[in-house]
């Protein structure tokens, strides 16, 4: 029997203990023996819950209790998560995580330590929810050498923006609706400014090339500024718009971003629609492989977690090991990333913005007195050259060409 504690019984830590007591049977029969929450850490009480009898204020209950094999760490945040997770580790158990934050900001020195103790620390959850994109990464994805990861990382934006395109609905009415389901963020300025997305793409990144990102050197961009005329525009073009986590190798340099692209059905990540995910990833043997699946909900990322517990019970004598090294990656300035642009101008500069780029495809009739276009692909600098000539530019958006 592995005896597990939960810190933090929020959406999904309340999820693990639901996934690890309604599939109990199955879990036992897959890890070899049965999974027990025995404790639960949170500040509050959960009368009539039932794991009303398991709640504990003290960590330090937890940390000492040598029986506790496994710390589920779905607080959120980095304090005090770093905290009672660096504290798990050196007290020689294993700790799976949901938890982006955490990951970005502290996983290089977390996955050294737990090797170093020969305990686990996984955190497949902490990237598109219920998908397995992590583990098939340190596991199965290492014959090829990868040259681009990208994908739809944050299922709040995403529902958002597929429900204003569907539906018309009001940006706030949507995001309210995401909160209600347990999708956004406790402050969900995380979801809608790509910070959320950023942090993931920084762990996809580090797992990809084996060496830490730092996802402040990654330039993001968020949807708060995406507008019903620019939605009306992606549809008369037959497009959507998505928020994307993309890192790119591109004649020997990394480049990381975070942003809204336009996409036509052409694009795989086209028909991903509402609260799910989908990560893209091409390696040069490969060549692509998409991952899909609900990118946030209680459920769905406590499966996740709920496998990474299942690894660590079945892996206990011999850790699996991560390929993070803490040499820090270069991610450069987007000056020569190539990308395809739309920008919406006043129709009278329409002439000035056919002679500044060849090439263009315009769209008319959306919104009174401007147009689109959208450009071919080129480098972000040689965009900001050839636009820098237009004085009535409303709104720029990249765009899968
Ligand atoms: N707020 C996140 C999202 C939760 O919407 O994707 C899952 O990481």
């Amino acid at each position: 029997m592995t005896k597990v504690a939960v810190l933090g019984y929020g959406t999904v830590g309340s999820g693990v203990y639901q996934v690890l007591t309604e599939n109990a049977t199955l879990i036992r029969e897959k890890a070899g023996e049965a999974i027990e929450v025995s404790r639960v850490l949170d500040l509050r009480d959960f009368p009539g819950d039932p794991a009303e009898k398991l709640v504990t204020h003290d960590f330090e209950e937890i940390e000492k209790d040598a029986e506790i094999d496994i710390v589920v760490e779905t607080m959120g945040g980095t304090k005090p998560a770093y905290d009672f997770v660096k504290r798990s580790i050196l007290a020689g158990k294993s700790v799976c995580t949901s938890n982006k934050a955490l990951v970005a900001d502290h996983g290089t020195e977390l996955i050294r330590l737990a090797e170093e103790k020969g305990v686990h620390f996984f955190f497949e959850a902490s990237v598109g929810g219920g998908i397995p994109i992590l583990r098939p990464l340190n596991r199965c994805l290492v014959a090829d050498e990868i040259l681009s990861i990208e994908g739809i990382l944050n299922g709040t934006t995403n529902f958002i923006l597929t429900k204003m395109a569907d539906e018309g609905s009001d940006y706030a009415d949507v995001l309210k609706e995401a909160q209600k389901l347990g999708y956004a963020e406790a402050d969900p300025t995380a979801d809608v400014e790509g910070y959320d997305t950023c942090r993931k793409i920084a762990i996809l990144t580090a797992l990809v090339y084996g060496a830490q990102v730092d996802y402040e050197d990654i330039t993001t961009e968020g949807i708060s500024g995406i507008t019903s005329v620019d939605i009306a525009y992606a549809k008369k073009m037959g497009k959507v718009i998505r928020l994307l986590g993309m890192s790119r190798r591109e004649d020997g340099r990394l480049y990381a971003l975070v942003a809204p692209f336009l996409m036509g059905p052409d694009s795989p990540l086209y028909s991903v629609n509402g609260v799910f995910n989908a990560i893209s990833v091409t390696g040069n043997m490969l060549g692509e492989v998409m991952f899909y699946g609900q990118g946030a909900g209680k459920e769905a990322t406590a499966s996740a977690v709920v496998t990474d517990i299942i690894e660590a019970v079945k892996n206990r004598e011999i850790p699996v090991k991560i390929r993070w090294d803490e040499k820090k990656q270069v991610v450069e300035s987007l000056d020569h990333m190539k990308n395809a642009f739309f920008v919406r101008i006043d129709a009278s500069e329409k002439s000035a913005a056919s002679a500044a780029f060849d090439n263009l495809t315009w769209v008319d009739g959306v919104a009174d007195g401007e147009v689109g276009f959208v450009t071919g692909v080129m480098t972000e600098k040689e965009f900001e050259d050839r636009i820098a000539g237009l004085s009535t530019i409303k709104k720029r958006i990249r765009s899968i060409s």
